[in-house]
This record gives C-alpha cells, sequence and structure tokens, in this order.
C-alpha cells in the first residue's frame, strides 16, 4: 500500500507537541498492550523537544493531520534513529489496528523512514546511523532498511513472570567478592566494566558506546540519569565489588518500565570472573527486589545471537513475547 497522494512529509522542526499529540497517544497505547511498557513518560520528553523545534526527523501530514513521525538523535558523528510510527486512519478517534503497523501505517513509516535516510546518508558529518525500533515486529521495516544498506540484528524482548520464582536460594560469590546495591560514584567503574565485558562482542557492533569506556560512560549516564530506558531502579541495581582493587566485576541495572513491570537495562560480569554463577546471583538479587516494589514482571532485551545471554535467561524462566530489528550503517571507510 503506498500512501496517498496527498501525504506531504515536511520537517519535524516545524510542529509543536498539540499537533502530535493524537499520535503519541496511539502509539502509548500500543506500547503498553504490547510490551507492558508505559510509553508516556518518553511521550513528554519528545513533546518538550518537540517544543522546543530541536528534534530532527520528518512528520507526514495529511490533510492537515499529522499522521506519522521519525525522529533522530546525533552523538557526535552517529545518529540514532529513535523511532518511528504512524496512524492507520484519518481520524485518530478510530481504534488503531492491534499491529500498529498494518496496511497504511507501515506505507507511512516507510516513507518517512526513506526521507530520513535520505538525509542522514547525504550529511557527509554522519559516518554511523543506529538504530533499534523496540515496538516494531522482526521485519516490519527490514526491506527499507537493507535497502538503505543497512545489516540487521534479530533481538529478543524476553519477560519472566514473578509469580512463584521466588525464595530459592543463591551461589556464593567467590571470597574477596562482595555484593552491594548501586551508588552514583559505581559510574566510572561501571562504564570500565562495560567497556571489558562487551569488547568483541555482538552488541558493541550493535551499539558502538560499548567499544569504549567514554561510550559506556554516555550510555550509563542515559540509563541512570535521564531516564533513558524507563525510570532508573537504584534499589534493583547491584554490583558486585572486588574488596582489594575496589573495580567492579559484574553489574545488573534496573529500571521501572511501567507500574507493574521491571525492566533488566543491562547486566555483565568482567571475563575473568564468569561461569561462577555471577550473572544468575544478581538476575535473583534484582529479582527480588523488583517484588519488594510490587512488581510482577521483569523484562529484558537479548540479541539472539548473544547465545550465552539466550541461555541464562531461559534457564531463569523469561520467555521471548516480541522479536526486534536493530539496524546498522556505517559509512565506508569509517572506523
Ligand atoms: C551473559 C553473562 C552476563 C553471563 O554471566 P555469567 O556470570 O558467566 O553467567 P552465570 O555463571 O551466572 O551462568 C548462568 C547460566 O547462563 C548460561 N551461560 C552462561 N554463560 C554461558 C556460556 N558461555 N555458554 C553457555 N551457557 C552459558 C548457562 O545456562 C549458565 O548456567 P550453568 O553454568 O549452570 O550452565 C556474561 O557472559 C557476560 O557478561 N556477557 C557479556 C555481556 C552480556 O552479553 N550481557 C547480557 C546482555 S543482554
Amino acid at each position: 500500500m503506498t500512501p496517498g497522494v496527498s501525504m506531504e512529509i515536511l520537517d519535524l522542526r516545524h510542529f509543536s507537541a498539540p499537533v502530535l499529540r493524537p499520535v503519541l497517544e496511539a502509539e502509548s497505547e500500543i506500547w503498553m498492550q504490547r510490551l507492558h511498557w508505559d510509553y508516556r513518560a518518553s511521550c513528554r520528553l519528545l513533546m518538550q523537544y518537540l517544543d522546543n523545534h530541536m528534534l530532527p526527523g520528518y512528520a507526514a501530514v495529511e490533510a492537515g493531520q499529522v499522521m506519522g513521525y521519525t525522529f533522530c538523535v546525533y552523538e557526535e558523528t552517529k545518529a540514532v534513529i529513535g523511532d518511528v510510527f504512524a496512524l492507520d486512519g484519518i481520524n485518530p478517534d478510530l481504534p488503531v489496528p492491534a499491529s500498529g503497523d498494518a496496511g497504511a501505517a507501515r506505507a507511512i513509516e516507510e516513507t518517512l523512514l526513506r526521507h530520513l535516510f535520505e538525509t542522514l546518508l547525504n550529511s557527509p558529518q554522519v559516518d554511523r546511523i543506529e538504530s533499534q525500533l523496540l515496538l516494531h515486529p522482526a521485519g516490519t521495516h527490514a526491506g527499507v532498511f537493507r535497502e538503505a544498506g543497512f545489516e540487521l540484528f534479530h533481538r529478543l524482548f524476553m519477560v519472566q513472570p514473578l509469580a512463584g520464582h521466588w525464595g530459592r536460594s543463591h551461589a556464593e560469590l567467590p571470597a574477596g567478592l562482595e555484593l552491594r546495591h548501586w551508588r552514583d560514584e559505581d559510574l566510572n567503574p561501571a562504564a570500565r566494566l562495560i567497556s571489558s565485558a562487551y569488547h568483541g562482542h555482538t552488541d558493541s557492533l550493535i551499539n558502538d558506546q560499548y567499544n569504549s569506556v567514554y561510550g559506556s560512560m554516555r550510555f550509563l549516564n542515559n540509563i541512570v540519569h535521564y531516564s533513558g530506558c524507563g525510570v532508573f531502579s537504584p534499589l534493583a541495581s547491584h554490583v558486585v565489588v572486588d574488596r582489594a582493587s575496589q573495580e567492579l566485576v559484574a553489574l545488573v541495572l534496573g529500571s521501572r518500565v511501567s507500574p507493574q513491570s521491571g525492566h533488566i537495562t543491562q547486566i555483565c560480569v568482567h571475563p575473568d570472573y564468569r561461569r561462577q554463577g555471577m550473572a544468575r546471583l544478581l538476575l535473583g538479587v534484582a529479582g527480588a527486589q523488583f517484588i519488594r516494589q510490587g512488581v510482577s514482571e521483569i523484562s529484558l532485551t537479548v540479541t539472539e545471537a548473544n547465545t550465552e545471554a539466550v541461555e541464562l535467561y531461559r534457564s531463569e524462566g523469561y520467555d521471548t513475547i516480541h522479536t526486534f530489528d536493530a539496524a546498522v550503517w556505517q559509512r565506508n571507510g569509517a572506523s
């Protein structure tokens, strides 16, 4: 299906928040239905950027009504496509189909993406583009991404219901290590741990922040201080510290994505300390804290090719309820 001939694709910076509200509200409903994720906090942030007319992207407009949008953010020479979403019908009072991306909506989203790709691919300062469109089932926009030269990675959205899961014993920590809650001063050592844990890892092909301590610091700041992935939960977040060096050897970070859903935003163990039950232990302590906060399920995302982690989560009772694509484009010659 192709978008109507009267559809216009316009610079998103021409629009203020109220005209996008019906689109954002429809999208929030699908986030809640599909992923049990309260997207309204992200929408509020987006609306602030829209009102400041500083969000690069495009809006699809038909008969004076905004039908869809896409946007990106720049991180130095990288652009991250944050989202694409379109309504299926011209009247926002009409119910949006459960898929939220079928038929007309999908065609509008692809048109928006093509416009954004054209802008970014023709911006010489942009040497890398990353995108993880969490809401859209894997394959939805795979064609348009591949056509533009992106490499795609299959990712899983896994959920563990908490009821009846707890009260079991957890592994002992090896001598010399201490488990404690996350503290703000852990940011620097945590960034060092993440860049060691993800050295040569598939996830560092998807998110190049993992390739350096500086990038890992940006990633952590976004999660801990800017609610980049739900509302950070210091109570659910834990670190394992080597008492002698005071370096972190493992960590788990958690957030709340809705009153009933906790989310594991990061878990990693230093390569020298793997296969000793530490990740299992950390998932256990985070889960116990989430239960105390009244959470009834925990979700997380994982790259399908990360078989160690997928195996860990399956063995802990997580099931895949949704799949989505991560996409990466790299300018020839850029490292
Ligand atoms: C995935 C990761 C966190 C596992 O940490 P870990 O402390 O070694 O895991 P555990 O010792 O608690 O292992 C628990 C279970 O996970 C699975 N698992 C862990 N490593 C595995 C491996 N190399 N091969 C196969 N299964 C593995 C097994 O089921 C294991 O149970 P078992 O030891 O009884 O067989 C660790 O490998 C890591 O930090 N990887 C890089 C970062 C990462 O991928 N994080 C997850 C992102 S979604």
